[in-house]
């Protein structure tokens, strides 16, 4: 019996592509195109629905998966996939970072770059092929779920971080035994929402995508990112599942994408169901197909609907196949038919929290922690036993110390339990482990935050995905707040740990407000009439809004949540173990009600308050201290003149001035000073790091292409004007902080 051609791994991957193709039934066509959960099982959806691909699936289920699956008539391997986000949330024992807004406020691509990578070799060891990763959506309104999983509110950021990622996971290839395909995600204005609220109508118009939401896409669709997964929106009427403008014309079309896309969890239920565009699955299937999508998230239905939708000439069946051959593409170049890249136990031995990974975990974790403010309480003194009350509801909370997608958070249905304790460092173990040999580590939780109980419409969406739990804040307790006092009293350093938790941040868990809940606030005002010295650790996914009384603490830290190692790593920032060195990748507000409050606003007319408030954040993107103080020259341009297909080139001498270590975030914001239609007075257009030692200088260069000095016009057409520019470069984003030089972009408006 002659092997069939597509087993031939001599023959190029079209070749092969075509041959399995025309031997595949309508129906294993249709199954190809559907990935599913497992949470119902796996039999059915190998032997009745065909699938191509399968997600959250536990390792005993990814074995049975592969077995049922090798013994089918074609045979075609499986692609799995997970939500390995910061780290391979769902493998008990696997390494988790800070989450990617942590990681973000280290303005470092390179690092995420290595963190990615670090990620891919554990994932691949585990038979898992796909992560839906990295996540490239603006945060805007910080009442959104998904905040802490986005980089921050700034598109530069977004893409140089996002492009980062894409190439650690993606390695050398998709050769490579270490590669995992990268998905970039939610394609695109998902995070438009209307008050925070998750999966709403995104209101927003194509130039303004074109202007802030798209060019981190087309950065990352640039760099080679396999597949990129839509979002939940709809724009303008119409839902994104078959937004054939974004999905062909900008993105198939004008950036000439060959990747991969699959929806988002049920997109073509909800077409049916709450979005109600179609009567049936046919029709859905059918318009979710003709728009492009090559993969189905979830929505079992499309497996009879797309087969119908064909029956009733709706679906050209050739549109099937384009899918298809994507989808096989994806499994020939990984080279799943020789190698199905099952779950290697031996190689798990060897690299999962490996002592590299484990490493670089702090390394990240160090890099994620924001100093706010400090009056020169931090770092403690390290050189003498301290009396140290460690206090909060966060002190020692493992599971918020991780964040969202890992573990406890709720998504893997077989690791509810979360990752082994010992693996995970909180606030209370990081003190006490850097704290000087002696010291007095007391601790006391102060405060509840609040209790979940079941929401009344059910334990499930529509969509078949878990509903979250409801929150109910809880009342502040005296008897806690006194212990907690008791503790303070008389301690060198009260360390408060306070912040939201896990049943407060992801997917259907947006927030109306951003206040600290339950007894926090009341744990606070208490702790600062002590005479002994505040620390808050504001441990949350996102920024919140700090009661009065964080005025009168003696230092303020943001850790987002920091990840397995963020407990000793906030432990020897305290001690002065390292040095401060993280960036706010986004605006921290005063108010919930000052929603948006990202820098890169388009100015208003009235000024800059509102009749009761300002309207300036309480610390702006950019922002973070060093131990350390770090003076800035003037900006010095090599020329200030620049042709549009030239550079703009400039240093700056940046100086240590104070008596510890610093690593200095050097941001360049760019402002055009005349534009055709309104934009944003300033943006980031380059980050360099430079690391000095007390008393020490370096000149620091600054390049920006002016290429890059573009805006969107009125007919949103992204193009260079050219004229008079400012370059601004400094410690952060607030224009205060700011040294400028005018220079000029010489030559023809280039698009
Ligand atoms: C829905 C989320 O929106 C998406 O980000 C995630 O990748 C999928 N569920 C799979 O878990």
């Amino acid at each position: 019996m002659t092997t069939a051609a597509y087993l031939d791994p001599s023959l190029t991957t079209p070749e092969r592509v075509a041959d399995l193709l025309g031997r595949m039934t309508l129906q294993e066509k249709v199954g190809q195109m559907i990935q599913m959960h497992t949470y119902d099982g796996v039999p059915h959806l190998i032997d009745e629905m065909h699938v191509g691909s399968i997600l959250h699936a536990s390792p005993e289920r990814l074995a049975e998966a592969h077995a049922l699956n090798s013994r089918t008539r074609l045979a075609i391997p499986l692609l799995i996939g997970e939500d390995c986000i910061h780290g391979h949330s769902f493998f008990e024992g696997a390494e988790i970072y800070p989450t990617q807004l942590g990681m973000a406020a280290s303005f470092d691509a390179n690092l995420l770059e290595r963190v990615a990578r670090a990620t891919a070799v554990e994932v691949a060891a585990t038979g898992i092929h796909w992560t839906f990763s990295p996540v490239l959506c603006i945060a805007r309104d910080l009442r959104w779920g998904r905040v802490s999983e986005t980089f921050g509110e700034d598109p530069y950021l977004l893409g140089e971080l996002g492009a980062a990622m894409v190439r650690g996971y993606q390695g050398d290839g998709l050769e490579d035994p270490t590669a995992i395909l990268a998905t970039s995600k939610h394609f695109a204005g998902y995070s438009e929402t209307q008050g925070g609220r998750d999966a709403s109508e995104a209101d927003i118009s194509r130039r303004k995508l074109r202007s802030w939401y798209l060019p981190a896409f087309e950065r990352v669709a640039r760099e080679g990112s396999a597949t990129f997964m839509l979002g939940y929106q709809a724009t303008d009427g119409v839902p994104i599942t078959i937004n054939t403008w974004l999905l062909n014309d900008v993105l198939r079309g004008e950036w000439g994408y060959t990747g991969t896309l699959i929806t988002d969890w049920d997109n073509v239920g909800n077409l049916v169901r709450e979005q109600r565009l179609f009567p049936d699955y046919a029709q859905a299937s059918a318009a979710a197909v003709n728009a492009g999508n090559d993969m189905i998230m979830t929505t079992p239905a499309f497996f009879q609907g797309a087969q119908d939708a064909v029956a009733q000439g709706l679906l050209d069946e050739a549109r099937i196949d384009e899918a298809v051959s994507r989808i096989l593409t994806l499994k020939f170049d990984l080279g799943l038919f020789e190698d199905p890249r099952l779950p290697d136990v031996e190689r798990q031995r060897e690299v999962i929290a490996s002592p590299a990974h484990r490493d670089l975990n702090l390394e990240v974790a160090r890099r994620s922690l924001v100093l706010l403010e400090n009056d020169g309480t931090l770092p403690l003194a390290a050189e003498r036993p301290l009396r140290l009350a460690v206090v909060g509801p966060n002190a020692d909370d493992p599971h918020t110390t991780l964040g969202d997608w890992a573990g406890a958070s709720g998504q893997a249905d077989w690791l509810m339990q979360g990752h082994p304790r010992d693996m995970i460092t909180t606030v209370l173990d990081g003190v006490r482990a850097v704290a000087p040999a002696g010291s007095e580590v007391t601790y006391a939780r102060g405060a509840e935050i609040i209790t979940t109980g079941p929401d009344p419409k059910g334990a499930f969406f529509p969509d078949g995905q878990p509903r979250p739990h409801i929150a109910f804040p809880v009342e502040p307790d005296q008897a806690m707040i006194d212990e907690a006092v008791a503790a303070a009293r008389g301690a060198d350093a009260v360390v408060a740990v306070l912040g939201d938790r896990i049943e407060l941040v992801g997917e259907g868990k947006s927030t109306a407000t951003l206040e600290l809940l339950g007894g926090q606030v009341a744990l606070l005002d208490a702790l600062v009439e002590t005479d002994t010295p505040v620390v808050l650790v504001v441990l949350a996914s996102k920024p919140h809004v700090l009661p009065p009384s964080a005025a009168k603490a003696s230092a303020i830290i943001w850790a987002a949540n920091p990840g397995m190692a963020g407990g000793r790593a906030i432990g020897e920032l305290l001690l002065g173990a390292i040095e401060p060195s993280g960036r706010l990748p986004i605006s921290w507000p005063r108010h919930v009600g000052q929603q948006p409050t990202f820098y890169n606003q388009i100015d208003a007319q009235h000024g800059y308050r509102y009749a009761d408030l300002t309207q300036e954040p309480q610390w702006v993107f950019g922002d973070g201290l060093s131990y350390s103080s770090v003076e800035y020259g003037e900006v010095d341009l090599e020329s200030a003149s620049v042709a549009m297909d030239g550079t703009v080139r400039a240093t700056v001498t940046v100086t240590n001035t104070g008596g510890r270590p610093v690593l200095e975030t050097v941001q360049a914001y760019v402002r055009d000073d005349v534009t055709s239609a309104t934009w944003a007075d300033r943006e980031l257009k380059a980050v360099t790091h430079v690391a000095l030692e007390p008393g020490t200088s370096a000149s620091v260069t600054v390049e920006v292409a002016a290429s890059a000095c573009s805006i969107v016009n009125a007919t949103g057409e992204r193009v260079v004007e050219p004229g008079e520019f400012t370059l601004l470069v400094g410690p952060s984003s607030r224009l205060a902080d700011l040294h400028s030089a005018a220079f000029t972009i010489t030559g023809e408006e280039s698009a």
